[in-house]
């Protein structure tokens, strides 16, 4: 057992935070065997998972004591950040910081997320890890301060950064598109930002695994960044043309035409937050890191639509 665990139980402890979230959701599952498993959301009323508290979370962290912390929560509101930064940078930033001071303090690991608008979307490559980070937006600056905070404070660490998820709980885009398909003639989707849906129970699934094999190697030399996207990559129209016509065969009733999709450029579809166009991410790191084969993006969102539809 490599997990540094209280002397009275060999178990080790999880913490995880937002566990009403996409991925927060998958992680109670995924994370369950593991070991003991505390999960708290920003409302839970015995122990404080409220991200714009931090004093509460270091208090929720110094009473359960975890071997790990996983943190699910964000604000992941990509639009509404651009008009809300201080309330996203201490979701995003502030609050995962005073998580990884805790968790070194008590040796612990702790697991979090970040994004692909870390990047400017420049060029048409996959980004690597190593690549320089220039955010767009808020929500990615926050995220990318997040995922400093906790490699700054933290020895060890797992830092996954992810795109585009998706998950048949929780709102996202293939759902979107879904109830539009159902409502309208014709749809017009973006056909020039590029990267690879990924599913909640993906990303859940090899969190428990690299902390599976944290926990039986030494674990120490597998701190670090990570890109974890599902295999392959598309633009928003290539998912919302797949998630339409899936439908379309399962006998959904949707009102528009496959023919009715349009393309549109980012240029025609004005938001309040600048997006990257590039957002491929190259995955051979988590790949040879913890032995695992990524899947292309349709099998997870097949299994998705099988799900909800
Ligand atoms: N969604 C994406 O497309 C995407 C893409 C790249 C990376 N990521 C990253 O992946 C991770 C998981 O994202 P997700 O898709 O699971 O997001 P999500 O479904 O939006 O879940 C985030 C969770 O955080 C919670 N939260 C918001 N404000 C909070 C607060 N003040 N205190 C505590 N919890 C709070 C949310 O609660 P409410 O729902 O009640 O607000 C929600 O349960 C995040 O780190 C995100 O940045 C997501």
């Amino acid at each position: 057992m490599q997990f540094d665990t209280p002397a009275a139980t060999t178990v080790p402890k999880i913490l995880l935070f937002g566990k009403g979230g996409q991925v927060g959701w998958e992680l109670q599952r995924s994370l369950a065997p593991l070991g003991d498993l505390i999960a708290v959301d920003f409302d839970s009323k015995d122990l404080c998972g409220d991200f714009t508290n931090p004093a509460g979370l270091a208090e929720t962290v110094r009473r359960v004591k975890p071997n790990i912390i996983v943190n699910a929560a964000a604000h992941t509101a990509v639009d509404k950040a651009e008009s809300e930064p201080d309330l996203a940078r201490t979701i995003n930033a502030l609050a995962p910081e005073v998580l990884a001071k805790e968790a070194h303090k008590l040796n612990a690991w702790m697991v979090h997320y970040s994004t692909d608008y870390v990047f400017d979307g420049s060029g048409d490559k996959a980004w690597l890890e190593t690549d320089t980070a220039a955010p767009l937006n808020v929500y990615g600056q926050t995220k990318w301060e997040g995922e400093q905070a906790v490699a700054n404070n933290c020895a060890k660490h797992l830092i996954f950064r992810t795109s585009w998820v998706y998950a048949a709980r929780g709102n996202n885009f293939a759902k979107t598109m879904l109830r539009l398909a159902k409502e309208r003639d014709s749809l017009s989707v973006i056909n020039d930002q590029i990267g690879a849906p990924t599913g909640a129970e993906l990303l859940a699934d090899v969190t428990a695994l690299a902390l599976r094999q944290i926990q039986q190697s030494n674990g120490g030399d597998l701190t670090g960044l990570y890109h974890l996207v599902a295999g392959g990559h598309t633009s928003w129209h290539g998912f919302a043309s797949f998630v339409i016509e899936h439908a379309l065969k399962a006998g959904v009733s949707i009102q528009v035409q496959s023919n009715a999709i349009k393309k549109i450029a980012t240029s025609e579809y004005t938001t309040p937050a600048k997006r990257p166009l590039n957002s491929r991410l190259n995955t051979d790191k988590v790949q040879t890191a913890f032995n695992i084969t990524l899947p292309t993006w349709q099998v997870g969102v097949e299994r998705m639509l099988t799900e909800i539809l």
